[in-house]
């Protein structure tokens, strides 16, 4: 075997989340601009062959976990496609897939058969007038429906998530736990962070992990730190105590997890990045296209892995929005 992905701070990197498309079927305001928007070429995408080309570079070195990301995955023709090419691979231990559910109707089931492991899906609200205005779409009840197919189909993990933003979804966070438990899934709460296309974050808008979780328990109950198992994970769970559900947090800006980092991500073009909010990337597309071997492509996820800093700095005199928002990340 060969040495692992270990940056210069001692993060060892186990987790790819690939982009599979910057193209969505909304428009949430904390991550797409609200006009105009301009979408890759599809001869600037890369194909399955060449994603499972690099997947089959880096799994060698210690790459176990997939997430698929976008944009929104499933408006990617034949996903299950590549997924099926994915499972072939020796070595991968979990394939996930995180959505705006908006398709899962018609593709969780194939999604289960191509052997998908784990899915999250993205809700922030259960109010219809009021997902129309965060994501400039309708489309609640088919969110709703692509749960109840989520369900289903088996998948033994689903969480949802929502972006929490102060001023914005203080009313949403008693109601999505309410009815993610009634469901036995898992609720989670993301602090919303600097990578919205409008460049309207400020840090005043951040909701934080610690005041929904001061609501949730005036509201609900007490909440008790769950055991951890993977250190590694953004989220912090928390348990009701009369074990009623989880909730999960997950705090960028108030608590920064970057010191247990293990993620790499890959753009929809090709690009390796070594943070969401990197500045540089690392364009292993032209490799992929210009005939390059194994060998240069595993160097070129060194050199971007070694390249990595050791946190975000959002809250640095000298921080940096990364030019992409995070429609064209992954998140
Ligand atoms: P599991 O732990 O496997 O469920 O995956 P996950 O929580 O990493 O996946 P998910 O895509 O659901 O992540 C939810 C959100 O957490 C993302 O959309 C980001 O907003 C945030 N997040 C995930 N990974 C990172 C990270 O490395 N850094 C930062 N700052 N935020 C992250
Ligand atoms: N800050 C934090 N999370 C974000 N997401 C999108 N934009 C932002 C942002 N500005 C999250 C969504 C979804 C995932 C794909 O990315 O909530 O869960
Ligand atoms: Fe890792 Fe960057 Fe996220 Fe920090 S902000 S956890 S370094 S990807």
């Amino acid at each position: 075997t060969r040495p692992p992905l270990v940056d210069s701070f001692g993060r060892t990197h186990t987790s790819l989340r690939l982009s599979v498309t910057d193209r969505c079927n909304i428009r949430c305001f904390y991550c797409m601009p609200a006009e105009g928007v301009r979408f890759l070429p599809r001869s600037e995408i890369l194909s399955f062959e060449e994603i499972t080309r690099l997947v089959r570079v880096v799994v060698p070195l210690g790459v176990t976990r997939i997430r698929l990301t976008g944009g929104e995955p499933l408006v990617r023709a034949e996903l299950p496609k590549l997924m099926a090419m994915l499972r072939e691979i020796d070595g991968l231990a979990d394939l996930a897939l995180t959505t705006n559910g908006m398709l899962l109707g018609e593709q969780a089931e194939p999604l289960k058969r191509a052997g998908l492991d784990r899915l999250n899906i993205s809700l922030d609200t259960l109010d219809a007038a009021k997902f129309e205005r965060m994501t400039r779409r309708q489309g609640l009840q088919q969110v709703l429906t692509g749960i109840d197919a989520a369900q289903q189909a088996g998948f033994e993990s689903i969480r949802l998530n929502a972006l929490a933003i102060r001023g914005e979804t203080e009313d949403e966070v008693v109601p999505l736990v309410e009815f993610a438990r009634s469901r036995g899934l898992v609720m989670r709460f993301i602090e919303f962070m600097p990578l919205d296309a409008d460049g309207a974050w400020q840090h005043d808008r951040v909701l934080t992990g610690e005041a929904i979780r001061g609501m949730l328990e005036r509201e609900l109950g007490p909440l008790e730190p769950a055991e951890r198992t993977d250190t590694s994970q953004p989220a912090m769970d928390y348990v009701f105590a009369d074990g009623s559900g989880t909730v999960g947090f997950i705090n960028p800006v108030s608590e920064p997890f970057c010191g247990a980092c293990d993620r790499l991500r890959l753009t929809a073009e090709g690009q390796v990045r070594n943070c969401l909010f990197s500045t540089t990337e690392s364009d292993a597309r032209s490799l992929l296209r210009s005939g390059a071997d194994d060998a240069a492509i595993e160097q070129l996820v060194r050199d971007c892995v070694a390249a990595k800093k050791p946190g975000h700095g959002i809250d640095d005199q000298t921080f940096l929005r990364p030019r992409r928002a995070m429609y064209q990340i992954g998140g």
